[in-house]
């Protein structure tokens, strides 16, 4: 009889991919993926705890699987992910939720298939967390779903404890994969016929630190120099390692995308410094100069977060006036949100919620502007698109240009994973909408 997967993902690229090895990991065992938890015979859950929004949807999802368990007892539940890694978590997960099978962290992905096997032979629950972070594992066989486009992980966890963010305490110190083995999968998906490399890691650029020859602009560079038709990407990019080197490497190598995430996080020196950035809004101006000065068509994406603790409406406005002194194609908008374990959950002058989500709503205005400005200048224009997906609501395709920018168009045949050139008639918002040019 057929078994059936159901994986729910939440949080960044890291997690989508690695969302692909624990399909990688459940095909292996037999199972086939399936569309609804209904269906499935075993249901992931792979959880993000960025911000508490993003833990409470795991929760609430989670909570809405205790009926369907009840009819369907042999179900297999696991929750993995960065939640459950948080101290005290997997604990809290298990008390709140009796009947879930298995609780794993991002330490033990790889162990998943063995605490399955286990589960089977067991009516207790199997709750494994691993405090460190181990060896690398080069063993993973990711099972893509995002073709034509394809992660690979260069680094994993981060050193910098920014004084706000979880993910240290949740992945681990940094470590660099070998760039022997980076290479070779970038070759071997190449020549599996994907068109578009991302290369993940919490802060690319300080790929390396003294374990590979290799810097990361030179990895970058050396992956851009294989043959074929392809585009490459990276993310992300901490402003304080962003080098000019770099700059000149994404100038010299048409296959490295024009489009460079620099999170800058607030646009005052008192609340970077309070979010141990380790840059200052000078600094970061420099450095987007330098990359303007080398590429100059370069559309620059960045994070942004209002409300850190003691921000003040000056703080805010700063904020504000670099991003229009910048000029972002886009940018990802948060409210701080307040995390256990980190420096800046014991700050005193914690901002009030109303307060906030006023600075929000101003700043997620200013950036649709930008972006809706920017888009109306491709009306007219031709540009070229890597189709990645069918939207079966509007009957389009669509595909994003190599600035990142979304665009949809009709076609008669599947173009998925072609370069399709299309005309631009009109913009909406984000996102564009075209015609293909025939020829
Ligand atoms: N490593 C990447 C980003 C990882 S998290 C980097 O340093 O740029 C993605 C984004 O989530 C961050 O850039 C930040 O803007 C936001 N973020 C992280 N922790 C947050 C928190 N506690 N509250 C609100 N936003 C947060
Ligand atoms: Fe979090 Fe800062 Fe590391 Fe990014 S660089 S993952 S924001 S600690
Ligand atoms: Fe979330 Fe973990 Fe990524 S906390 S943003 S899934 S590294």
């Amino acid at each position: 009889m057929e078994k059936y997967y159901h994986i729910t993902t939440y949080g960044c690229q890291m997690n989508v991919h690695e969302s692909e090895k624990i399909a990688g990991i459940l095909s292996d065992l037999g199972y086939i993926a399936c569309d609804d938890m209904e269906s499935a015979d075993i249901v992931v859950f792979n959880t993000c705890c960025i911000r508490e929004n993003a833990e409470n949807h795991a929760y609430g999802n989670i909570g809405m699987l205790k009926k369907l368990k009840a009819v369907k007892k042999d179900m297999i539940i696991a929750v993995g992910g960065c939640l459950p890694q948080q101290i005290g978590k997997a604990d809290l997960l298990h008390k709140k939720f009796p009947y879930v099978d298995i609780i794993f962290g991002t330490h033990n992905l790889n162990k998943l298939k063995e605490y399955i096997l286990k589960k089977q032979q067991q009516k207790k629950a199997v709750i494994q967390i691993e405090e460190s972070e181990g060896a690398i594992c080069e063993e993973d066989r990711p099972l893509r779903t995002s073709y034509p486009n394809a992660w690979i992980n260069i680094t994993y966890g981060c050193n910098n404890f920014c004084s706000y963010c979880i993910v240290p305490y949740v992945r681990g110190r940094e470590r660099s994969r070998r760039s022997e083995h980076i290479f070779a999968e970038a070759k071997s998906l190449i020549a599996d016929g994907y068109k578009e490399i991302t290369l993940l890691g919490q802060n690319v650029n300080s790929y390396g630190n003294g374990t590979d020859d290799l810097t990361f602009p030179q990895l970058l560079e050396k992956i851009a120099n294989l043959d074929g038709k392809f585009r490459l990407r990276f993310m992300t990019s901490h402003p304080k390692d962003f080098s000019e080197e770099l700059s000149k490497v994404i100038a010299r190598n048409d296959k490295i995308c024009n489009n460079v995430h620099l999170p800058v996080q607030s646009g005052s020196d008192s609340v970077l410094k309070a979010m141990n950035r380790r840059y200052t809004r000078k600094d970061y101006l420099e450095k987007i100069e330098l990359l303007k000065k080398h590429v100059p068509d370069c559309a620059i994406t960045t994070d942004l977060i209002v409300g850190f603790p003691n921000e003040t409406e000056q703080d805010f406005l700063d904020t504000m006036s670099l991003v229009k002194e910048v000029g972002f194609s886009s940018a990802f908008t948060f409210v701080y949100s307040r995390r256990d374990g980190t420096v800046a959950a014991k700050m005193d002058g914690q901002i009030p919620e109303e307060v906030s989500k006023d600075r929000i709503m101003r700043l997620v205005e200013l950036v649709n502007e930008n972006t809706r400005s920017q888009s109306l200048k491709y009306v007219g224009k031709t540009v070229e698109i890597l189709c990645e997906d069918y939207d079966k609501k509007k009957d389009m395709y669509l595909g994003r240009d190599e600035y990142g920018r979304m665009a949809y168009f009709k076609s008669d045949k599947n173009v998925i994973g072609e370069f399709i050139k299309v005309k631009i008639n009109s913009a909406n918002g984000i996102s564009l909408v075209g015609d293909i040019i025939k020829g």
